[in-house]
């Protein structure tokens, strides 16, 4: 049985979606080897839709979904750019969390975000492959949102890409702002990152890399009690999509499978970390690499 890779991608703010970096190369050459291995879907769990109360999740089911606007992003970059909605999976993962005790529901009118579709245009630029997006909980439990992981994770055996996009440091509130706000540089790095944030994107990075299976699961989600969490993380919300990667891709078997690596890394705004991770691989031993076009 094969199963597909994992990532956990850090999506950084919504110009990594009109300037190019490492980051957005690797974004093109994991869709490159998805659509080369004929992935059947995407399923993807963001960091900007949330569920309101206990256990609550849910698809976005909505058949021809609109995109919500972004900023310092040139609307040619994305307004042409059609969204597929996958509903017979979105009814399957519907039916998939329920029989793991969630309280899952489909979403008909929800408009995607650009912590998705901004992946999906770098990964897929031709073409969005059929996606089903499932949203967090507002509870923001790193348990829970690694139960939703595992919930989905027979997926990967037919073929479907699962991918977490958040941030491995995020902190709106400590990035410096100025360069991007008048320079319409979200690249500047005036003064080195700080070292809260050095020290809590070397621990994301090391939980990945020297964790499998169910250790991932654990590594993962103990992040959330590092010294360093509230500094890299003021909200939690950009981190729970790495608690559901660490659910994806921390199964038994998974041990088996290569650990996670780092394939890119971009920082913006001086202290937000884009780390870019993949767990396990195609099979054909051959490690996916960013290539500039
Ligand atoms: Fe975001």
């Amino acid at each position: 049985m094969t199963l597909t890779p994992v990532h956990f991608f850090s999506h950084g703010s919504t110009m990594m979606l009109g300037e190019e970096s490492e980051s957005a190369d690797y974004w093109k050459a994991c869709g490159d080897a998805a659509l080369a291995n004929n992935i059947k879907g995407v399923i993807m769990m963001g960091a900007h839709w949330d569920s309101v109360g206990e256990d609550n999740i849910e698809v976005a089911m909505n058949p021809s979904p609109g995109k919500s606007p972004v900023a310092y992003v040139h609307p040619s970059k994305y307004v042409d750019y059609k969204l597929e909605a996958d509903l017979p999976t979105g009814e399957r993962v519907v039916g998939l969390l329920n029989g793991a005790g969630f309280k899952a529901r489909a979403n008909p009118t929800f408009e995607w975000i650009h912590d998705t579709y901004l992946i999906l245009i770098r990964m897929f630029p031709g073409k969005c492959p059929p996606t089903t997006i499932i949203s967090m909980n507002a509870r923001f439990d790193p348990h829970l949102h690694m139960r939703v992981g595992s919930a989905v994770r027979s997926l990967r055996e037919e073929g479907y890409l699962i991918i977490g996009t958040g941030g491995a440091v995020h902190n709106l509130y400590r990035n410096r702002w100025g360069p991007m706000l008048k320079y319409r540089d979200n690249f500047a790095q005036e003064t080195p990152p700080e070292g809260w944030a050095l020290e809590f994107r070397q621990s994301v990075e090391d939980c990945f890399a020297n964790n499998r299976g169910p250790a991932l699961r654990r590594a993962i989600t103990r992040l959330m009690k590092h010294p360093q969490f509230r500094d890299a993380h003021a909200t939690d919300d950009h981190f729970m999509a790495a608690c559901f990667v660490a659910g994806v891709a921390g199964g038994w078997e998974d041990e088996r499978e290569e650990s996670g690596r780092l394939g890119a890394e971009t920082w913006e705004l001086t202290n937000m970390c884009n780390s870019q991770f993949t767990i396990g691989s195609w099979g054909n031993g051959v490690q996916i690499r960013a290539i500039r076009a």
